[in-house]
């Protein structure tokens, strides 16, 4: 049976308002009000399907076929943390594979369900470019770098605890609710909580620093009357 239950009131369908009002074309703004919707009703529901349709003047059959073509909007409820395990090639030949077969037994969950408790869902991750990091977790979207069983083990406690937890490149963990709200361009003021770029990813610039070198100027742009 479909759940239909929503939390969306008023003031989310004026929260779309504004940000399809950001965009020349206000059809543009449909992805970020996706996010709005998983941020009120922790999924893609029947209601945030209509409400998106009525808020730019479309069909719900035009933002359904939107909202199932990404693997990021869920039709059933993620959990509070939603928990991705990377699994394409270098990931799982660095641990990736086992990695995700530990915390599906720790979890009692396959990949794509959610806790009976609704703590934590579970999706098997494509490459998240962060490939010198392998095995990567995300959880609520921030990365989670070199994990191992052990390192899963102890992350799982820490937010089912609720004990405070840093992402390895990124802001604090918060809700997996909270962070769409944040990819639907509501900003928690969190971006620059944490180093984005480190280790590997930056060998070739320090490197490059130490001895001096850098990328060769542009050529100077052709007048059009030297073609
Ligand atoms: S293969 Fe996992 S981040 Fe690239």
């Amino acid at each position: 049976m479909t759940d239909t239950s929503t939390n969306i009131t008023e003031a989310t369908l004026e929260e779309m308002r504004e940000l399809a009002s950001r965009y020349p074309q206000a059809r543009s703004a449909l992805l970020p009000m996706l996010h709005l919707v998983q941020s009120v009703d922790g999924r893609v529901s029947p209601r945030g399907i209509e409400a998106c349709a009525e808020v730019l003047g479309i069909t719900a059959a035009q933002v359904s076929g939107v909202a199932t073509f990404y693997t990021m909007y869920k039709r059933r409820p993620a959990g509070e943390h939603h928990i991705g395990v990377c699994t394409t090639a270098l990931c799982a030949v660095m641990g990736g594979d086992a990695l995700m077969d530990h915390v599906s037994d720790q979890l009692g969950v396959q990949p794509g369900e959610t806790t009976a408790d609704g703590k934590f869902s579970l999706e098997a991750v494509e490459c998240n470019a962060a490939c010198d990091f392998a095995p990567v977790m995300m959880v609520n979207w921030e990365f989670m770098d070199n994990m191992d069983p052990g390192k899963a083990d102890q992350l799982l406690d820490d937010l089912r605890c609720g004990r405070e937890v840093q992402a390895t490149r990124g802001a604090t963990i918060t809700s997996w609710k909270e962070a769409e709200r944040v990819l639907a361009g509501f900003p928690d003021g969190r971006a620059d909580e944490g180093p984005t770029a480190a280790g590997a990813s930056l060998a070739g610039l320090t490197i490059a620093t130490e001895r001096g070198w850098r990328a060769p100027d542009a050529p100077a742009p052709v007048k059009e009357e030297e073609q």
